[in-house]
């Protein structure tokens, strides 16, 4: 029988409740009146003007704007660029907009700076296996004082979309599958971009996009249909969109797909009910590339004047190269089909935002050559990426010690990826440079081997067949003591539409470790990998004698990979995402539903039960796994309570002890699971961590908080906290059973 519900609170009312936090963006801002009296001075072509975002593009030898884009600018009708960096181009568009118009209003320019603007840092995914949100904000600051450096205003980051579809290609521009993560991880980015005071000129206005479900596209691929129950929708994809707001997030993208048969940039619920009436968002929203034309395709709008009106009603503020606010919302106005006060409120929202930023004191205020010069690469900002990318790294095996390397041994060093320094920079690289900055693997085993330790083959591209290079590969292995061989996709086998239906290390690499693996059976092999989703690596996993995961780790990658593997940094990665078996798992992730006929532990095989017959329900990485060199134990899981009651918070607490020969860190965790629900509950949520130091020996007692809101989930009526029995685990993996719980009275 279910429990009763003692919290149930129309959703309207109990948002208006959880939007008590932070005050999220602009409201009560000095900035108001001003905001008010330029707009009366404003034509409704100036205004809509300030809607319109066009792209500069980009050449090899710096940007490039259309002269279509320039006398646009000229006119007033635009009020943003995207793709356009450097003080000398975004100098000279500014110049156009403040110094050749009517008003005089200052352009934003907006740019994807995703994980590094010129000091890359490792993708986000592998940033997400850090599991470090000081150091998340520490690199977002980073990229924010680089960007900004170079006359950049705005990231369109963070991506905050769950996944859970390693097809997909933009997994690797997300925190991965879990909710919690994701949101703590998404506040982490904004306060780094945004810093705490936006009219510094080092601070961006960050981007929350896509809102909302891009990240669950039906069979993973790009764009695709999402159509998902309204208790998942609000349990799982929009809590990191909230905790983006919760810590000030000025800006929201659209999504490019449909939610529930309704594509989201025309999405009255999402944008109108939750953002703004729930959730008090004061920012201002802009589409995604041409995503209000995208409108007519999917079959929503009849056509690009039609899909402009359901833009702008549904609640978006600006137009990002659909040219549709500038060719119809004026005639949308005149017609009588848009009321002109939805355009006073899109213009406002952006005009406050550049006011915020100070644009309004100073248009060049980010165009400053001097800064540009000095605040880029800088040396601190190179060591900063090369301790993320150590951190970022998951040992996911290591099987007799074969990590760490000695730098006695001799090692043959194999694989497409070793020397690479150009897919190191992963996807949405911004404006790292691909043509050798980058620190590759090479280099960096050069500092802790010598020349004559490393014997070098490259032995197979990433893709094609060509097996011509195999032999010289098994003659390194057969020189070394133990082989690396450094493998993975390429950085654009991933990211935007770059969904895959194959998830398995593409060409010949697999053929390449088995071929090393038959020629020097007894030599430790170890399996460096740069990959932006989960692979199916479960032959990789019979073959290697340690895998480790890099992701694409950045400009100083190859330092901070070395690192790891001569154990300069023990490795504390942990999967922000579940690595399956084989691709007819997915979508396979740890905070599953149990079914009504779950496998019995002692017989997963049994008929009739969710199984499959030919591989186990289990993954072959978990969600929060990853090993160190040292060991780590957990015990004497203690509860402040056996019974809580609604106004009180429990505290759990365990001891960690190093019980291995290495120090190092652990990411310990916080699971629980509601036992009865009326909606189901998921077996398993993660609801803290806490990452910690322990040299070898030591112990820690490691305590967390717990209090009934964090407890709470929609169950497709209303946000109720129900009492009843939780079970509840501290551990350094989702891998687990419960074996102890408390109740909420
Ligand atoms: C399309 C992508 O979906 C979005 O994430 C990005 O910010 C824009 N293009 C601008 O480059």
């Amino acid at each position: 029988m279910n429990k009763c519900i003692l919290i149930s609170i129309l959703v309207l009312v109990s948002a208006s409740c959880t939007t008590n936090n932070k005050a999220p963006s602009s409201e009560g801002t000095p900035y108001n009146a001003k905001v008010d009296s330029l707009m009366n001075l404003m034509t409704l072509q100036e205004k809509i003007g300030q809607t319109v975002m066009y792209s500069g593009g980009w050449s090899v030898t710096g940007p490039t704007v259309s002269s279509n884009n320039k006398k646009f600018i000229k006119e007033g009708a635009v009020g943003a660029m995207l793709n356009v960096y450097s003080v000398k181009g975004t100098r000279e568009l500014q110049r156009l907009a403040v110094e050749e118009t009517r008003l005089g209003i200052p352009l934003l320019f907006g740019y994807d700076v995703i994980h590094g603007f010129k000091t890359i840092f490792p993708i986000n995914l592998g940033l997400a296996a850090s599991w470090d949100l000081e150091d998340i904000e520490k690199g977002s600051r980073i990229a924010a004082e680089e960007a900004s450096a170079e006359g950049i205003h705005w990231t369109f980051a963070p991506m905050v979309d769950i996944a859970r579809d390693p097809r997909w290609g933009r997994i690797s521009e997300g925190a991965g599958e879990d909710v919690y993560l994701g949101s703590e991880i998404a506040k982490a980015y904004v306060k780094g971009f945004q810093g705490d005071d936006l009219s510094k000129h080092n601070t961006i206005l960050a981007c929350a996009k896509h809102f909302v479900g891009y990240g669950a596209a039906q069979a993973g691929r790009d764009y695709h249909t999402v159509n998902m129950g309204y208790d998942e929708l609000r349990n799982v994809y929009l809590p990191p969109f909230k905790a983006a707001v919760d810590v000030g997030v000025e800006t929201f993208m659209t999504a490019f797909n449909e939610v529930n048969g309704v594509p989201a940039t025309g999405n009255k619920f999402i944008f109108r009910d939750v953002l703004r009436d729930e959730w008090g968002f004061k920012g201002f929203v802009v589409t995604d590339y041409t995503a209000i034309n995208e409108l007519v395709e999917h079959g929503f709008a009849e056509d690009e004047k039609h899909a402009t009106e359901l833009a702008i009603k549904a609640g978006i503020d600006q137009d990002m190269m659909s040219s549709a606010n500038r060719l119809y919302l004026e005639a949308l106005v005149n017609e009588g089909k848009v009321d002109v006060k939805l355009i006073d409120d899109a213009c406002r929202r952006i005009l406050l935002a550049k006011y915020k930023l100070g644009l309004f004191e100073d248009p060049y205020r980010y165009c400053d050559e001097q800064r540009e010069k000095e605040m880029v690469y800088k040396p601190e900002f190179l060591e900063a990426a090369r301790q993320t990318a150590a951190m970022c790294s998951v040992l996911l095996k290591n099987e007799d010690k074969a990590l760490p390397l000695d730098k006695n041994e001799t090692i043959a060093l194999i694989g497409p990826l070793a020397r690479d320094k150009e897919n190191i920079l992963g996807n949405w690289a911004a404006a790292g440079d691909r043509k050798g900055r980058a620190i590759s693997v090479y280099q960096g085993i050069q500092e802790y081997l010598s020349d004559s330790k490393i014997v070098f083959a490259k032995g197979c591209n990433i893709e094609g067949e060509d097996q011509s290079g195999f032999d010289q590969a098994i003659k390194a292995a057969r020189k070394a003591d133990k082989v690396v061989m450094v493998m993975g996709e390429d950085y654009d086998m991933s990211g935007e539409a770059a969904s895959r239906t194959n998830i398995k290390l593409p060409g010949r690499q697999t053929d390449l470790i088995k071929a090393i693996r038959k020629a020097v059976p007894n030599k430790a092999i170890i399996l460096v990998l740069m990959n932006g989703r989960p692979l199916d690596l479960s032959e990789e996993d019979t073959l290697a004698d340690a895998i480790l995961e890099t992701w694409f780790p950045g400009t100083s990658g190859g330092y901070g990979v070395a690192d790891v593997l001569f154990g300069a940094y023990n490795p504390s990665g942990k999967l922000p995402v579940t690595f399956p078996r084989t691709l007819g798992q997915i979508p396979i992730y740890y905070n599953m539903k149990n079914t009504g006929r779950p496998i019995p532990p002692d017989d997963p095989k049994e008929d009739y039960k969710s199984n499959y017959i030919d591989v186990p329900n289990t993954p072959l990485y978990p969600f929060g796994h990853g090993l160190s060199y040292t060991t780590f134990e957990y015990g004497n899981l203690e509860l402040s309570g056996e019974t809580i009651g609604m106004s009180d918070t429990l505290t759990a607490s365990v001891t960690v002890t190093n019980t291995g020969d290495y120090d190092g860190h652990e990411v310990v965790q916080l699971y629980i699971h509601d036992k009865v629900g009326s909606i189901t509950r998921p077996v398993k949520e993660l609801k803290g961590f806490k990452k910690i130091f322990l040299e070898k020996g030591q112990s820690k007692r490691v305590s967390f908080e717990l209090s009934p809101k964090d407890l709470e989930f929609y169950n497709n009526e209303a946000f109720v906290i129900e009492p009843g029995a939780f079970e509840i685990a501290i551990k350094g993996t989702s891998d687990f059973d419960f074996e102890h719980s408390f109740n909420l009275e």
